[in-house]
């Protein structure tokens, strides 16, 4: 009989603390629900104005400026103009960069090639303005 109530306040004890830990994770104040995006690819976070506006700057705006009638690519204009105001906007995908006309055309998957003239730019290059989508198209 002794042994017995030994067992049963035991297993009461295990209940016991199951339900408070229970309680303790839920009361856990976890804030408001925020979305994060992806892990990120690659260990730093890409910059929008530093790395992949040079890409364009080098590679695009000869042709990509005020006179082209679907894309801008200048700086100051280029961010809202792929997010959001370009002819096909967005031409960014932030869970599937290679579905996105950006990549696409860089890639050539996409006709015509981007540049059309040959200058056409290196893998490496393309997989910076991929990840830069990956981890959430900021305008950073
Ligand atoms: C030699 C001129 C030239 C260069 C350089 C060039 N493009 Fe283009 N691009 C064009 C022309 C012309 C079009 C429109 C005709 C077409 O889609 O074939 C175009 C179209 C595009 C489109 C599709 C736009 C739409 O709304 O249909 C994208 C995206 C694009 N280019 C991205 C780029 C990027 C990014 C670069 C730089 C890496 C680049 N282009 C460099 C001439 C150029």
């Amino acid at each position: 009989m002794q042994r017995f109530y030994h067992i049963k306040r035991l297993a009461l004890l295990f209940l016991l603390s199951g339900y408070l830990m229970h309680l303790s994770s839920c009361t856990k104040d976890e804030g408001p629900l925020v979305i994060k995006p992806p892990p990120v690819p690659g260990d730093t976070m890409m910059s929008y104005s530093l790395e992949i506006q040079a890409i364009f700057d080098l590679h695009c705006v000869r042709c990509h400026n005020q006179s082209h009638p679907f894309l801008d690519l200048r700086e100051g204009l280029s961010y809202n103009q792929l997010l959001f105001t370009g002819h096909l906007a967005p031409y960014v995908d932030t869970l599937l960069p290679e579905n996105s006309i950006l990549i696409g055309r860089l890639r050539g998957v996409e006709y015509p090639i981007m540049p059309p003239d040959g200058d056409h730019i290196r893998p490496g290059t393309i997989d910076t303005i991929a990840i830069w989508m990956l981890q959430g198209a900021r305008n950073n």
